[in-house]
């Protein structure tokens, strides 16, 4: 886990609860610009971007989203409808890191008869965005807490798909910089399916090879 990141770009964050926030906390340690996003303005999140430092700032999920190379959407499944149509520059990365809870998110057809995935679902939503479903499976305490350098044999994997291997392997070093191995598991619509909740890599104690198995 390094305290500097080698590359540093641009990460705008959709969403500061417990997955974003701690995402936020560890991308701007890394060394990255951070500009983060909530459904209730800016305004509300000084006490965040004191805590984060000078390369972080408030603005609003529209801005988060053009913020920079990446950006991360972390919000209830729900919300993605809320989200501005296609306001993504083309090209950028979408880090996914929604799950669907039909008790939170209410029942959604497509994903009920298994037609589709949730990350799919952003996907339409993001249309000039290259996305990648990452940080869902694995419990934000975890994510929070336990990064670990690279070879250490207790570094908990994080599986990861997407379409776009250019994207997957920016999101993977991001993953690698905040303490965690990503494990590759397909293209979305198949990753989708393989990590999400109820199945066994999900919220799994893992290393890497042990993930691998679990992904079958
Ligand atoms: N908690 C976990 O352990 C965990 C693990 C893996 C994946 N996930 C998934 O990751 C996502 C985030 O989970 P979480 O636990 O971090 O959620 P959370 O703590 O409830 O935080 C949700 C964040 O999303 C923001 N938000 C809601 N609607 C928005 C909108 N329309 N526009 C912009 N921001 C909006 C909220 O802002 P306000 O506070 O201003 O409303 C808040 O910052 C969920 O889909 C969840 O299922 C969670």
């Amino acid at each position: 886990m390094s305290e500097s990141s080698a590359v540093r770009i641009g990460i705008g964050i959709v969403g500061v609860g417990n997955i974003g926030g701690a995402l936020a906390r560890h991308f701007a340690r890394t060394g990255h610009e951070v500009a983060v996003a909530n459904s209730r303005g800016p305004e509300t999140l000084g006490d965040l971007v004191a805590e984060l430092g000078p390369r972080a700032r408030a603005v609003t999920a529209e801005e988060a989203l053009r913020f920079g190379e990446v950006a991360v959407v972390s919000i209830p499944l729900h919300a993605i409808d809320r989200l501005p149509a296609d306001g993504v520059a083309p090209g950028t990365i979408v880090i996914d890191t929604n799950n669907y809870y039909p008790g939170r998110d209410g029942q959604i057809a497509v994903l009920d008869d298994d037609s589709s995935t949730s990350s799919e679902l952003l996907a339409a939503r993001l249309p000039s965005a290259r996305v990648v479903k990452a940080f869902n499976a694995i419990y934000s305490a975890w994510l929070a807490e336990r990064g670990l350098p690279a070879g250490d044999p207790a570094r908990l994997a994080i599986p990861i798909s997407g379409d776009d291997a250019d994207a997957k392997r920016v999101v993977g070093e991001l993953i690698d910089e905040i303490g965690f191995d990503a494990v590759d598991a397909g293209t979305l619509a198949e990753g989708g399916r393989k990590h999400q909740p109820d199945t066994p890599p999900y919220g799994a104690e893992a290393g890497a090879e042990q993930l691998r198995r679990l992904l079958g």
